[in-house]
Formats: C-alpha cells, structure tokens, sequence
C-alpha cells in the first residue's frame, strides 16, 4: 500500500540521487537543492511503499500572489508509474492548498517532457497560450532563459 507523508531535511540525500535517473538521464538535480527540503515541509509530500520511497513532489504557496501555488517538481519511481501515485501527490497538495484558501495550483515543464504534458492535462491543468505552438503544444520561448522554452500549466481548485 502506498502510503503519504511529508518531507523532511533527510529525504533530500534520498531523493537527489535518484532524479537525473527518474528524468531519463537528464540533468535535474541541480533544480532541486537541499534548502526545497528544509523551507517546504508543508507543502511537500513522499509517497512510500513497503519502506521504499516511490515519489515525491515538492511544491509551495506563493508568497506573491496568496491565492496561488506552484508545483515545483513531481517524481515518481519509473517501476510504479501510471498506477495513480503522481494522482495521489497532486490531490493531497490540492487538498493543503484549499485549507489555506489557495483557487490556482501552477505547473511549468519543459516542452521536451511529454510524460509530464500528458500526465498535466490528465489531471485537469490548462495550457496557457504561448507564443509558438510545437508538436501541438502551447511553449513560451525563452522563458527561462536562453532556448529554455516552457509550458505553462494552470488548474483551478
Ligand atoms: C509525470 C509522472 C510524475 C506521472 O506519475 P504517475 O504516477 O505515473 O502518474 P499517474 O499514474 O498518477 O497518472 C495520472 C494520469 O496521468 C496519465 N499519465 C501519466 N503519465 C502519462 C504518460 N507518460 N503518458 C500519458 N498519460 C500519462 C495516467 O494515465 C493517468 O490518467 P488516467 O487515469 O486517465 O489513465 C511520472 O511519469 C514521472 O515521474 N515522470 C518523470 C518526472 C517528470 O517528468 N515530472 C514532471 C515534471 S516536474
């Protein structure tokens, strides 16, 4: 059974080993230093299964704009995908979103992450309108920087 608790300072040595493999080879770790793990407790979860960490997700309130939240990074063990544990971590960041009054939940993925495409809309995030459109994907060019194109997600609560 899978079961979902928060994270902890410790989850970091766990998890940052384990992302550039559960990217496919990309490298994500630098995206996701320790300080994630120690400032978003709150609002970020471990899915466990026998013991085993089988997904996390690491997300926020924003400090900017009150009604919103981002989704920073979501993982799951690529042994146990599409068996509903990235449904189950958006679901419980939704829940702690709406008993702090938060209506918007955001997302952003490269265009390059169909996985993460597919699985986004899945759960009922909208595209936001860029300024291209690829392989029929809304992308924002340079968002992130130079040739660090993005799509954007939004998804009311
Ligand atoms: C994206 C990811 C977190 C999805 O986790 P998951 O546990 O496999 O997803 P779930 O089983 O909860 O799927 C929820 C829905 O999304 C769909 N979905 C998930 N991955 C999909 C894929 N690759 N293609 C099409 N649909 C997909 C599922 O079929 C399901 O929809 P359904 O109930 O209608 O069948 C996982 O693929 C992953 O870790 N990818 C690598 C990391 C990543 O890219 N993270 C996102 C960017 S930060």
């Amino acid at each position: 059974m899978v079961t979902i608790r928060s994270v902890t300072g410790a989850d970091f040595n766990l998890i940052s080993p384990l992302l550039n493999d559960w990217w496919g080879g990309r490298q994500m770790s630098d995206m996701l230093p320790r300080l994630f793990f120690i400032h978003f407790q709150e609002t970020s979860f471990i899915a466990e299964e026998n013991g085993e960490i089988v997904g996390f997700l690491i997300g926020f309130f924003s400090q900017s704009h009150r009604q919103e939240a981002y989704i920073h990074f979501v993982g799951v063990n690529p042994l146990v995908r599409k068996k509903n544990i990235g449904r189950t971590l958006y679901h419980c960041f939704f829940e702690k979103g709406k008993e702090k009054g938060i209506t918007t939940v955001r997302a952003i993925t490269s265009p390059v992450n169909k996985s993460s495409i597919a699985f986004h809309k899945k759960m009922g995030f909208d595209m936001a309108r860029g300024d291209k459109v690829v392989d029929g994907v809304f992308v924002f060019s340079h968002y992130d920087g130079l040739s660090q194109d993005r799509v954007l997600f939004a998804k009311k609560i």
